[in-house]
């Protein structure tokens, strides 16, 4: 790697990146759909339409950790006279693409460079708590853009609120009598704390780069990004929520995304120590919660120009 280059990766990245992931990720976009209303807010509808739609030249549309490129390969079929390009480290096959859609794979420290002041739009969903400098991936998106270009930044959390809002407790394995000297689960553990919140934050604290704050926060330390519009969204799981907008679906969905999300989510446990039989007990517990509870998930979304 060249001196200048900020080496952003976090080696490697955890999650899984196999079909069912992307099956995943793909229930995983129809919630940032239904949350957000579309493949952008409503807010930046204008901007985006203007950035893409006008111009002599061709607009360029990067996707930055594209996954299976679901948003971009949408973001093409939209705006067919852009150019749509999805960077990620894992190739997928993309089937269905139109020809405005292309897709670089590698390390998004060498990728990114290559487009310096070149992008109308740049979407980063999901990516900045996977990658060890995740300060440094925000600067380099504002990077790429071109002055008044438009960043959509996005990510999940790992906290879980009950229906009143209020934060669940998670169950702490880690922290329980049985995590190290007696590596079994009990019924009990949970001592009231919640098992599914507990899966979350579990695995928030194995996937996440310790220096990673709140997009909105890193955001605000690159002055060359000014904030249009920043907010959190709260997804009801097996229940429509209380005043959601597209409660009732995302309630469905949720709870699809979730059940995939603790099966995708076993072999990075493995690794962590739990036993099969560990997971198995955690599991059970997980999908009771999830049934029987009200609780909500919590995302958040940013619309950025430069
Ligand atoms: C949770 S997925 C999100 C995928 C997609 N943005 C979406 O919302 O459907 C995170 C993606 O970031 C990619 N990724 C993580 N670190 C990366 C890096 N250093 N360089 C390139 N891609 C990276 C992963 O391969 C993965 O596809």
């Amino acid at each position: 790697m060249d001196e200048n280059r900020v080496d952003i990766r976090q080696a490697p990245y955890k999650l899984p990146t196999d079909v069912k992931e992307m099956d995943r990720l793909g229930i995983q976009h129809t919630i940032w759909s239904l949350m957000i209303g579309g493949l952008f807010p409503i807010s930046v509808n204008d901007k985006v339409h203007h950035l893409l739609n006008v111009g002599a030249s061709q607009a360029t549309v990067l996707d930055v950790g594209c996954g299976s490129a679901i948003w971009a390969i949408g973001m093409a079929n939209m705006f067919t006279n852009a150019r749509v390009v999805g960077l990620d480290l894992n190739t997928q096959t993309f089937s269905d693409a139109p020809e405005n859609f292309s897709f670089i794979q590698g390390d998004l420290s060498y990728t990114l460079p290559e487009f310096t002041g070149q992008a109308d739009i740049v979407h980063c969903r999901c990516v900045a708590q996977h990658v060890k400098d995740p300060q440094a991936l925000v600067r380099m998106l504002a990077d790429v853009l071109r002055p008044g270009g438009l960043l959509l930044l996005a990510d999940g959390d790992w906290i879980v609120y009950d229906k009143h809002r209020k934060l669940v407790e998670p169950f702490k394995w880690w922290e329980s009598s049985t995590s190290m000297g007696k590596p079994m689960l009990h019924e009990g553990d949970a001592r009231g704390r919640s098992w599914y919140a507990g899966w979350l934050d579990f695995f928030g604290n194995l996937t996440r780069s310790k220096d990673y704050r709140q997009i909105e926060e890193l955001v605000k330390n690159v002055e060359t990004l000014n904030i249009l519009h920043s907010r959190r969204y709260l997804s009801p799981i097996n229940w429509p929520g209380e005043g959601i907008e597209n409660g009732e679906a995302l309630g469905k969905v949720l709870n699809v995304n979730q059940r995939y999300f603790f099966f995708g989510a076993k072999e990075i446990a493995l690794k962590a120590g739990l036993s099969q039989q560990m997971i198995e007990i955690w599991g059970r517990h997980y999908e009771e919660e999830v049934d029987s509870g009200h609780f909500y998930n919590v995302w958040h979304y940013l619309t950025a120009q430069k």
